[in-house]
């Protein structure tokens, strides 16, 4: 018999759901021709959340993220919110179901799919065939905090600031998932901090030193100041396989990485947290890309990265590999064939609209499921 996995949908703002609406087919298109079945429920983040329930990530979005086997999430945020205060900005809702969830572990690659080479900023050779994961914390550090504020110091000067504490055990359980995921693919991890000026770099360096002689010998370890890691990942990613680095400093990599790739609109992430008794784990998947107000609700985003999230979903939270390439082989060949949306268009190649892309993958993947 079948299995039901449930799912939370959070489509957000946005592209979010349009981008969403495509994934919601090949949820459909695994119903009827994989032995799975989905159950899946919709819920409220964001400035939607906001709107309509007067809060940016409510309790009921929580609770419904605790119960399900996994989240698949959209993008938050626009300029309709863009002014209002900190507790109530659409950003909130990733940042509280990250907390609440304990989903510590965000794990970003940053690939050039073949057909794309020529879409990276970096000459051909520089990107053929990259791919990086990295492995950024996500519940800890600057983030999260304290003391954090804007306040008057004693001689009257106005200041804001903010704390980067990690705790030992917030830095070996990240830097866990990180070996354990460089074992699986080239054996090499690059730990990115400031240990030059940081005490919590210094510190950041020692843990995961310590963790990967006590438990990791095997694999390749080297450290890295992260304004130099933005600069290799710049001008010689191919040197990394995964990177391992705070949440700060994992945000802004990953942007740089992203960009590198030259299609923001191809990336997925996964954040996961610790394993729960009886193996289950809480996960949120999404793309990397945000909610791009500036193309919102033309039809013409490019939903790969919300599609390739639902293929991470397959991997890491089910265990469905074979599925999982189903749907990435899905949307490679579609590329390959020669369909673009405007943010990846090439000379040649014929510009589709959100809704033709996801039709397309699709039909590839009845093809290949032939
Ligand atoms: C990201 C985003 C978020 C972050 C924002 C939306 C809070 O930039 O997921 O990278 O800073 O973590
Ligand atoms: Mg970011």
């Amino acid at each position: 018999m079948p299995s039901n996995k449930s799912l939370l949908v959070l489509p957000g703002d946005g592209i979010g759901p349009e981008v969403m609406r495509e994934v919601r087919r090949v949820v459909d298109w695994m119903d009827r021709r994989r032995r799975v079945t989905f159950d899946v429920k919709e819920g409220l983040v964001g400035g939607a959340a906001l709107d309509a329930a007067g809060h940016p990530c409510p309790d009921k979005t929580v609770e419904a993220a605790l119960a399900a086997d996994a989240v698949l999430f959209g993008s938050v945020g626009g300029p309709k919110w863009d002014s209002l205060p900190f507790d109530r900005r659409p950003e909130l809702g990733i940042l509280r179901l990250r907390k609440d969830l304990g989903l510590f572990a965000n794990l970003r690659p940053a690939q050039v799919w073949d057909p794309l080479v020529d879409a990276s900023s970096l000459k051909p050779d520089l990107v053929r065939g990259l791919d990086i994961m990295i492995v950024r914390e996500s519940t800890g550090g600057i983030y999260f905090g304290e003391p954090r504020g804007i306040g008057t110091r004693p001689d009257g000067v106005r200041h804001g600031f903010d704390t980067e504490d990690y705790g030992e055990d917030e830095i070996t359980r990240v830097a866990r998932v990180a070996f354990d995921l460089a074992r699986k693919r080239r054996n090499k991890l690059t730990s990115v901090e400031k240990a030059n000026v940081m005490q919590s770099g210094r510190f950041w360096r020692e843990v995961v030193t310590n963790v990967g002689k006590a438990e990791f010998p095997d694999v390749e370890l080297s450290h890295m100041y992260a304004d130099n890691c933005a600069m290799q990942l710049a001008s010689r990613p191919k040197q990394f396989d995964v990177i391992l680095a705070s949440n700060l400093f994992g945000d802004l990599l990953s942007d740089l990485a992203a960009a590198v790739t030259g299609s923001l609109g191809m990336l997925p992430s996964a954040t996961l947290g610790a394993e729960l008794p009886g193996g289950r784990r809480h996960a949120l998947y999404e793309p990397i890309h945000g909610s791009a107000p500036d193309i919102a609700g033309k039809g013409i985003a490019n939903p790969s990265a919300q599609i390739l999230s639902f293929a991470m979903l397959l991997r890491y939270s089910f265990g469905m590999e074979e599925d999982a390439r189903l749907v990435e082989s899905a949307v490679e060949r579609v590329l390959g064939g020669g369909l673009r949306t405007a943010d990846i268009m090439a000379p040649g190649a014929a510009r589709v609209g959100t809704s033709t892309l996801g039709e397309a993958i699709i039909r590839e993947l009845d093809k290949l499921a032939a």
